[in-house]
């Protein structure tokens, strides 16, 4: 699949190696151009390119960029015919983002993000993952320890073309349904950066309560603001697993 990747920080860069290992002719990008771009992340077959060229004659544009960015690249998306598949990593979290008024009173941040690119439709996938386990977590198909990953979509190809590239990447791909229901992969919900099987993911999804997500997200990022000035602390991805299971479970 001809693929492009607009950002390739944390979650990008990963999506930028191993892409483009399963066959895929990938394409990447970030805001300051592609010369600003890791030679390392280029390693696999991944070209560097700038954000329009990156979304020109792809099946499946891939967007990992912070949520508050994505007005920015509406024109981009606009322009894209109707066959290619967009595919958004993003999260909401109101102290990094600014606060979005229309997210804090219940639109899903995927519904947001459809209404900055004029209604064209995009699945939510990757973002439920966190970059240190998505960086070094990925398993064969069929390994009992492999990981899920829920992808949300309205548009049944969008959808398919997702969780499609979720297995590519050694992630088990979980339908989550309709964007409208993916409130239940944002943060603070039970799926959300808990790394769970593919079963747990669909209890996960079922047991989600939408007006506790959002404080729980915030109680979370409260204890790790707390702890990040703490020198005997190490806050990587395993702490961070296990406290959002304790939080969002
Ligand atoms: N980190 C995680 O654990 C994690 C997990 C799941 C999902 N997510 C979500 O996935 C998204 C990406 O997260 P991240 O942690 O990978 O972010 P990050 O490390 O901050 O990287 C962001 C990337 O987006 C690029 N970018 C920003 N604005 C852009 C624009 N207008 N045009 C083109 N490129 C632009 C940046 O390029 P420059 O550096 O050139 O500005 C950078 O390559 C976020 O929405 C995040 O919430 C993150």
């Amino acid at each position: 699949m001809k693929i492009g990747i607009i950002g390739v920080g944390s979650i990008g860069s990963t999506l930028a190696k191993r892409l483009p290992a399963k066959g895929h002719e990938v394409k990447v990008a970030n805001s300051r151009g592609p010369e600003t771009i890791d030679a390392d992340l280029l390693a696999n077959g991944a070209q560097a390119v700038t954000a329009e060229e990156a979304a020109s004659d792809v099946d499946a544009l891939i967007l990992s960029i912070p949520l508050a960015a994505m007005p920015k690249l509406a024109p981009i998306i606009q322009a894209l015919p109707d066959e290619t598949a967009v595919i958004d990593t993003s999260n909401y979290y109101p102290h990094r983002d600014d606060a979005i008024e229309a997210i804090n009173n219940g639109q899903t941040e995927s519904e947001w993000v459809v209404e900055q690119f004029g209604g064209r439709t995009i699945a939510k996938a990757w973002n439920a993952v966190l970059a240190g386990v998505f960086a070094d977590q990925a398993r064969e198909s069929g390994d009992p320890e492999r990981i899920a990953i829920p992808v949300a979509a309205d548009d049944a190809r969008t959808g398919e073309i997702a969780r499609s590239l979720v297995e590519d990447t050694g992630f088990d791909a979980v339908d989550a349904g309709p964007l409208t229901e993916s409130w239940r992969q944002q943060p603070g919900s039970p799926v959300y950066c808990t790394s769970l099987s593919a079963d747990q993911v669909v209890d996960a999804l079922a047991r989600a309560e939408k007006d506790r997500i959002p404080p729980r997200r915030d109680l979370a990022i409260g204890v790790i603001m707390d702890r990040a000035d703490d020198p005997s602390m190490t806050i990587d991805a395993d702490y961070l697993t296990e406290l959002n299971r304790l939080i969002y479970g």
